[in-house]
């Protein structure tokens, strides 16, 4: 039994809420991918966010740290359209406006960023109707198991479209006995975008290319081509066959970017690991006492917590928590937590070569307390394993003191011969992590770096002076380089300044994490 129930946006109510079939009760929806009823308050857009122009200003605001463009923003803040900056048209205006294509992405992408469905893509989409130019219908991939943004933004376009012919503006719920992607034509001549490729294989779920067919949609607009070997073109390929108009590419880059992490995890079966620090202009990320709050401004480090919801896990080492106890939790004003679906909060892991140690300097961090995220502590011995039975013995109570907090325990040396970071990042991936955040001091960072665990760079360089000898640095140890040719060379991604030039943002690439740029021009 599927139910299904439609978004109703109720008076005095600037949210969305469902309306329970049976009771008449407005509810929070089951249906957690669709846009109806699905997302926290906060989250929600209102009735209006339904017309062409998306999307507005504040909900957009991860755009400049993860897809750049700030003229976009900009436009959109000023009531322009962010396509061709133009005044906000109403929603009668034509789809097949100069605009419309990048615009239906836009807010694709912007459903997209709303799902944590490691290890799954995040994937949104939404259905539009061609001779109105409104979404009709919009959905995103929650979690891993639960249906794909396809099946969610059919279903939505099929209670919008009943309840538009037969109930105009009564909010009304269905029940159907099958999922409504399955019913022929319930989306007859709908056009379709989506981040990514329509799957075309069977899974936990059946293959969108199928439900896209069923519903006889007469387009589909496609952000990316699926890296996933299992459809990697063969989605497009299929829906053209059924005589679907496919076309792939706005917004490609955007996309592209959203899945860096995904893209990573099939390509070389490992997490996409980002370093990430903030430092001053003469390169020390703390003072000579190790005090680091705060190197950079309150913009970047808003920037740190959106970069933390996106990611899966956040890696510090043991030196960090002694010095600076940190919470590494995604403090946003608005909440990203979601109990029922069992995401919000990244993991959050420390690296340590002795957990007694730890315990002994730390037996109240803050990361110890589970309650509000969950925490794995990554054992390494990391070549300092202790012959002492008394140490053996602290080393036992301290794992069990912090196993009664809900603290999970990671063994590196049972992943030898990887070396420890690369352990851990093989133990993250088979928890079914795509991105995860290194956090930690120059130590950690060294043998990140030097193992080979990280893969890109985003370093926040604040425009002060620390100076000091043994201030901390980023890269603290020898990575074995003693010839100016010899350093690690990165590939520079992008740069930005953070707000009215609080600091910049750097991005780079190590070598080993070439994208193929291929894989964002589909098969045009
Ligand atoms: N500005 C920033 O962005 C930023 C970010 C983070 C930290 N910091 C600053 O950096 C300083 C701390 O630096 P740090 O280098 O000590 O921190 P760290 O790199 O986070 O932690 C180092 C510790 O991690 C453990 N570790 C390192 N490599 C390991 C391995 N291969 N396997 C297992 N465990 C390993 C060791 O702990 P054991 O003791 O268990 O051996 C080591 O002492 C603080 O002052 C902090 O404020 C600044």
């Amino acid at each position: 039994m599927f139910q299904v129930l439609t978004g109703t946006s109720v008076a005095g109510n600037n949210g969305w809420l469902t309306t329970d079939v049976v009771s008449g009760v407005p509810q929070r929806s089951p249906a957690w991918g669709a846009y109806s009823g699905s997302w926290p308050a906060q989250k929600r857009s209102s009735f209006e966010a339904q017309s062409l122009h998306l999307p507005s200003s504040n909900e957009y605001r991860l755009e400049p740290s993860w897809f750049g463009g700030g003229a976009r923003k900009r436009a959109a803040q000023r009531g322009r359209c962010p396509n061709c900056y133009s005044p906000q048209q109403t929603t009668r205006q034509s789809p097949r406006c100069a605009v419309s294509d990048e615009t239906y992405m836009d807010r694709c992408i912007q459903l997209a960023l709303m799902a944590r469905p490691s290890p799954n893509p995040p994937v949104g989409c939404v259905v539009v109707d061609p001779d109105t130019g409104r979404i009709v219908g919009e959905g995103f991939h929650p979690r891993a198991g639960y249906p794909h943004a396809e099946q969610y933004a059919l279903q939505a376009t099929f209670t919008t479209l009943r309840n538009a012919s037969s109930h105009q503006n009564q909010h009304l719920a269905a029940t159907v006995s099958e999922p409504v992607a399955a019913l022929p034509g319930s989306a007859r001549g709908m056009h379709v975008y989506v981040t990514l490729e329509p799957c075309n294989h069977y899974g936990r779920t059946p293959p969108c290319t199928e439900s896209l067919i069923q519903a006889q949609v007469s387009r589909v607009v496609i952000g990316t081509r699926d890296p996933d070997p299992r459809t990697a073109g063969s989605g497009a390929e299929r829906l053209r066959r059924a005589g679907i108009e496919v076309q792939f590419g706005p917004r490609a880059a955007e996309c592209l970017k959203l899945y860096e992490g995904f893209q990573h995890r099939i390509h070389h079966q490992t997490p996409l690991g980002i370093l990430k620090y903030a430092m001053s202009l003469d390169g020390k990320i703390a003072t000579e006492t190790g005090d680091a709050r705060w190197v950079s401004s309150a913009t970047s480090r808003r920037y740190v917590h959106e970069l933390r919801a996106r990611c899966d896990a956040v890696v510090v080492g043991a030196g960090t928590v002694r010095r600076d106890d940190p919470a590494l939790t995604v403090r946003l004003e608005e909440s990203i937590d979601v109990p029922e679906l069992g995401y919000g909060q990244p993991l959050r892991v420390v690296m340590c070569t002795s957990a007694a140690r730890l315990w002994r300097d730390r037996p109240d961090a803050k990361l110890w307390d589970t309650s509000v995220a969950p925490t794995v502590l990554a054992v390494s011995s990391a070549g300092e394993v202790s012959s002492s039975k008394e140490l053996d013995a602290a080393e036992r109570e301290a794992i069990l003191a912090l196993r009664s907090r809900g603290v999970q325990i990671a063994y590196l040396d049972a992943l030898l011969p990887l070396p420890p970071t690369r352990a851990l990042m093989q133990w993250l991936y088979d928890y079914g992590c795509t991105t995860v955040l290194w956090e930690c001091g120059g130590t950690l960072a060294t043998s990140a770096v030097r193992e080979s665990a990280v893969h890109k760079i985003l370093v926040f360089v604040a425009p002060k002076l620390v100076g000091g000898r043994s201030s901390p640095t980023p890269i603290a140890a020898d990575l074995g380089v003693r010839n100016m040719e010899e350093a690690l060379a990165l590939r520079l991604g992008r740069m930005e300044v953070i707000g009215s030039g609080q600091d910049v943002l750097i991005e780079a690439y190590l070598d080993s994490n070439k994208l193929s740029p291929d894989a964002a021009s589909g098969t045009t």
